[in-house]
């Protein structure tokens, strides 16, 4: 798919590896319409299309998509981006705090894959995984749950919306810290990195840009993790 002239719709994609999604596609000359929760003054200086919606409340997932339609036209490409991260572990987590982590991350991106294929029978989706996928981070039990089901949604939606429609991800490594702990400049999350750097957002947004532009990808992962998804617990 040649991007210029594409309308995509990026959730989240007004700050750090959204707002870096959103800027590679700007560059392509795709027209973007960045999704935000709070960040409306990051949104509205990257592009004049912008739309809110609280990806926690299902009933603005199931009309997140007609409302885009409505305001701005059917979209080509749809990027699945916007998540919430809580450490919690399994002492913690019950049906509310693991539904905190779900909605957004999972049954969002799927109510949003849904309204897209009810608008139109071709275009590009992207979601957004983790490295961890690979592993068993029992830290973070909930967001894990999130992601590798979104992982197996990403196969699924693959099979079920060939072939005009493809279905990929994208799996970052320690990317940034998460926004609460952007200030430590003592973070260091990232651990072992088999290729010796932390990878940045625009790494990301490449491997987004490589498979939006594909016509014969698809239920794939591209891991930006510098290789850190292949090594073993004790490795990392
Ligand atoms: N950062 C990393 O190193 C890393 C590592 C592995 C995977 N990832 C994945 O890569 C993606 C981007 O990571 P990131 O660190 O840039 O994400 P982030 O900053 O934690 O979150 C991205 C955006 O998601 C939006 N969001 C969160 N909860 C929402 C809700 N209830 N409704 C609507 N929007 C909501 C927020 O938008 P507003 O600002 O508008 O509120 C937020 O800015 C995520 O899917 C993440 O899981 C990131």
């Amino acid at each position: 798919m040649n991007l210029n002239g594409k309308r995509a719709l990026v959730t989240g994609g007004a700050v750090r590896i959204g707002r870096a999604i959103t800027e590679a596609l700007l560059a392509e000359g795709a027209e973007v319409i960045v999704h935000f929760r709070s960040s409306a003054k990051e949104a509205k200086a990257l592009s004049p299309k912008t739309i809110q919606a609280d990806l926690s409340d299902p009933a603005q997932c199931e009309t997140l998509l007609e409302r885009v339609f409505q305001q701005f036209g059917p979209i080509d490409i749809l990027v699945n981006n916007a998540a919430v991260f809580h450490q919690t572990k399994l002492a913690d987590a019950t049906y509310d705090a693991v539904m905190r982590e779900l909605q957004p991350n999972l049954l969002a991106p799927l109510a949003l894959i849904r309204g897209f294929a009810r608008q139109t029978k071709t275009g590009r989706i992207i979601n957004l995984l983790d490295r961890r996928i690979t592993s068993h981070d029992t830290t973070c039990i909930p967001y894990m749950l999130s992601k590798k089901g979104l992982e197996e949604l990403t196969k699924l939606a693959a099979l079920d919306l060939a072939p005009g429609i493809t279905v990929n991800a994208v799996a970052p490594g320690a990317i940034l810290p998460p926004p609460k702990d952007s200030d430590n400049p003592s973070w260091d999350y990232a651990g072992t990195i088999p290729l010796g750097q932390r990878p940045t957002p625009a790494d990301v947004a490449s491997a987004v840009l490589y498979l939006l532009k594909s016509d014969h990808i698809t239920g794939q992962t591209i891991f930006v993790d510098g290789g850190q998804n292949l090594l073993g617990k004790d490795e990392r």
